[in-house]
């Protein structure tokens, strides 16, 4: 692990009481400071979960073992002003729902002078300056007018622009960012992720990207982890993701995003569902919609194995397996071209 090491979730498991297979189970994943990881996966694979363990969320009745840091601190240990300080200041998270995080009844300018004392800044001339300063860093036009609207008098767009405002407000080392720029057409998304990426950059923000969105991942991120009924199956180098992809699952997920100016390759989706909670399993959860399943992977109890060139995948079949690299690499993505991986 590197000694930068921001986030650090190690053996991660929730139990919900009634629920026949956990929500996380052995989750393991790492941000460094000023990186970009990615989380991806289908439909209720537990990557808003898993967010919401860093600030110490978690669903009533839930029993969750293993640990989780956060710059070293152990984060489920945290109770009280230490915890109120965790979230009001370290880490900061973009709800995948952007109404949810903000109160209907409320002015937007509520909104984020509140974000803005929690960190100390109480002086109202200076808080509303700096609120009008981060309507404008995430492309918001005249942010005074906005700091008066509520909520129902602004777009999903620009509400999901407010409440990245309101994530950015406290400057966390580390960001959460739930399908944050999912909802922005791909321009605002282009100014949004170039400013996080120049964030990154100045002050070594680390930042947890969960998106549907495999091509913005490959193209974003530094690293990206895929995650399959409350695990984690690969963790993959991202420039490597469309080339490299070890396990079956990634390997399906790719196989059914459409690539940017191509018109002859067939989208072939992943026979079957997601497994739901009700769902149990004895050995790994994606046999019986994998391709590759022998009756030993149904007892197989799924492990990360390294694979050649780095990364990982918890396939039972992982060595007789063929890798991607016949396939072409990642087409451009739009938001590439104005937000270029540096590393
Ligand atoms: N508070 C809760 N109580 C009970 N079950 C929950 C709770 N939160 C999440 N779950 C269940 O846990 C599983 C994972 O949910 P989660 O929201 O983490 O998925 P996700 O990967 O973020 O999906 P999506 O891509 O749709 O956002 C789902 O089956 C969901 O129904
Ligand atoms: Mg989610």
């Amino acid at each position: 692990m590197p000694n930068d090491t921001l986030l650090d979730l190690a053996n991660l498991n929730l139990l919900l009481p009634g629920a026949a297979r956990p929500l996380l189970a052995d989750v393991s994943l790492q941000v460094a400071a000023g990186e970009v990881v990615g989380l991806v996966g289908e439909s209720g694979s537990g990557k808003s979960t898993t967010a919401k363990a860093v600030l110490n969320l978690f669903p009533d009745d839930a029993h969750v073992t293993g640990q989780v840091r956060v710059g070293g601190d152990d984060v489920l240990a945290m109770t009280g002003a230490q915890l109120r300080a965790h979230r009001a200041r370290t880490v900061a998270m973009v709800h995948q729902d952007p109404r949810s995080a903000l109160n209907p009844v409320r002015r937007i300018g509520d909104f984020l002078l509140e974000r803005l004392a929690r960190t100390g800044l109480t002086d109202k001339r200076a808080a509303r300056a700096r609120a009008v300063a981060l309507l404008d860093a995430v492309g918001l036009p005249d942010p005074a007018r906005h700091l008066r609207q509520h909520p129902h008098e602004l777009s999903g767009g620009m509400l999901q622009r407010v409440v990245i405002a309101g994530a950015l407000a406290a400057e966390p080392e580390l960001l959460l960012a739930d399908e944050a720029t999912s909802a922005l057409d791909v321009t605002t998304q282009a100014d949004i992720l170039a400013l996080l990426r120049t964030l990154r950059e100045e002050r070594g923000l680390g930042l947890l990207f969960i998106t549907h969105d495999l091509h913005l991942a490959a193209a974003y991120c530094d690293r990206v982890y895929v995650m399959y009924a409350g695990r984690v199956v690969e963790e993959r180098q991202a420039s490597r993701l469309f080339t490299a992809a070890r396990h079956p699952y990634t390997q399906g997920l790719l196989e059914c995003s459409p690539e940017l100016g191509e018109t002859s390759r067939a989208l072939r989706p992943i026979p079957g569902r997601p497994p739901s909670l009700a769902d149990a399993f004895t050995g790994c959860p994606f046999t019986t919609r994998c391709a590759h399943s022998e009756p030993a992977c149904d007892t197989w109890r799924p492990e990360p194995v390294p694979t050649d060139g780095g990364g990982t995948a918890a396939c039972r079949r992982l060595p007789e397996l063929p890798g991607r690299s016949a396939e072409p690499g990642p087409p451009a993505h739009p938001i590439t071209q104005t937000t270029g991986s540096t590393r």
